[in-house]
């Protein structure tokens, strides 16, 4: 594990400036996002430019250049007494360099102006193309104007690289830094997942629980939920992606919250499903229990050198077994994986990365094989079966979804599940809801 550090940008951009071939890396900041008129949704920075930034301001964009007389500059907005009465306030030119540590800054107005003579003498450029018309647009302007003095002997960038080969192969492997973001992360969502076991109760809206894991969110410091949360009830927790929230959860029913925070830019992605009324059903456990055999299948399975597909693999078996077991699908169980008869109940994979984006960036293959898991890397295990409502298969099972998902650091001989404290078994499950 790399070294800890408060401020870890500046040895990340040295680290890059060290190892990168030669060229300008180019990372821009997320758009602003309209919501309506003058109104605009939250902002939250680009990943790639906040790792290497720690910048959060919008209309922003570093370029990095190895061996330049300025390796570090910041495009920012400048200071703007008039905006900032309402926005609050700008770190402008010159803070991007007292504050941010930028070897040069200029204002982001001048982005169209100032990039050529960034790129001159620059091999290659590293630079997303495809995000931003408007933005690829200025680059290639900026290389054309390059290419145009090369009869006065300047090197044009005759390459454009996509800049992820750089920095994403760096994210996915998490330093000390970024594993005590996300370890915090994860506490906090732990909390809001064992409020929310307390709070569901018959009667009461999904938004209500919604609620509970928001409010402990916000109250223990997370800047926003890594994502949409998902308090499925009853039919609704067989909807992968339900997001209405807006249900009357009735007695006899499971509940499914799928729910995580960002804090400091790192997200966490924890998924329980439980009883409205505190107690599983017969048909509840017998379905709870096969998804949460699989999950442990697949957390055994991880350890460095294994890849995602044996993890996978690993929840498959054991869910096939358990739907055989059960009458749902038919036997034998070798012939079930081989013939994908699960897929109707349990429709997408075990795992992802997670990091700064909780679907997180860094390779999945090597070329055309899966890449082997290292020490550092973050993977969520979130194995699931659901039941359509008009599924043919015995009517107790009809309308029952269930996943269980944790986020698990690869170690250097296994794994630790970072989100182990979020109650899991069917009788820590029952007393959560109890309490
Ligand atoms: N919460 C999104 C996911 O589990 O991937
Ligand atoms: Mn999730
Ligand atoms: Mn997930």
């Amino acid at each position: 594990m790399r070294g800890m550090s408060n401020n870890p940008h500046g040895p990340r951009r040295q680290r890059l400036l060290e190892t990168m071939a030669p060229g300008a890396l180019i990372l821009p900041s997320a758009p602003v996002a309209v919501r309506n008129n003058d109104v605009e949704h939250e902002y939250r920075q680009n990943s790639d430019l906040f790792y290497v930034s720690g910048f959060d301001e919008p209309e922003s964009l570093a370029v990095l250049r190895p061996g330049a007389d300025a390796p570090y500059c910041l495009f920012v907005r400048p200071r703007d007494p008039a905006r900032e009465v309402w926005d609050g306030q700008r770190a402008g030119v010159d803070g991007a360099k007292t504050d941010y540590g930028a070897d040069q800054a200029f204002s982001y107005a001048d982005l169209a102006t100032e990039l050529p003579k960034l790129l001159e003498d620059q091999p290659r450029v590293y630079y997303q193309l495809g995000v931003d018309a408007a933005l690829d647009r200025c680059v290639l302007d900026a290389i054309a104007k390059v290419r145009n003095r090369a009869k006065f002997g300047v090197v044009w960038p005759t390459e454009i690289v996509e800049p992820g080969t750089l920095l994403h192969t760096e994210r996915l492997v998490k330093d000390a830094h970024e594993l005590d973001r996300m370890r915090h992360a994860i506490s906090i969502s732990t909390e809001a997942h064992v409020a929310a076991m307390a709070a569901a109760q018959p009667g009461r809206f999904e938004y209500e629980v919604e609620a509970v894991i928001n409010g402990v969110f916000r109250r223990r410091g997370s800047e926003r939920s890594a994502y949409g949360a998902i308090v499925g009830s009853g039919p609704n927790a067989t909807v992968l992606h339900y997001r209405r929230n807006d249900r009357k959860m009735k007695d006899g029913e499971l509940l499914l919250i799928d729910a995580g925070c960002e804090y400091g830019y790192y997200a966490s992605d924890i998924t329980r499903t439980f009883p409205v009324n505190g107690r599983f059903s017969e048909p509840q456990r017998r379905i709870y229990e096969v998804v949460l055999n699989a999950q442990l299948a697949s957390i055994e399975a991880t350890r460095p050198g294994k890849t995602l597909a044996d993890v996978h693999d690993a929840s498959v078996r054991v869910i096939t077994e358990g739907l055989v077991k059960l009458g749902l699908i038919e036997g034998p169980v070798d012939r079930a994986i081989k013939e994908n008869l699960y897929r109707p109940f349990y429709m997408h994979k075990t795992s992802h990365y997670i990091g700064m984006d909780v679907h997180d960036v860094g390779p999945y293959f090597e070329g055309k094989q899966p890449r082997p898991l290292s020490e550092g890397v973050v993977i969520t295990i979130e194995p699931g079966i659901y039941i359509a409502e008009d599924a043919e298969v015995p009517e107790e099972f009809r309308g029952i979804g269930v996943r269980i998902e944790d986020d698990v650091l690869v170690t250097s001989d296994g794994h630790e599940v970072l989100s182990a404290e979020v109650p899991k078994s069917v009788a820590d499950v029952e007393r959560a809801c109890a309490a």
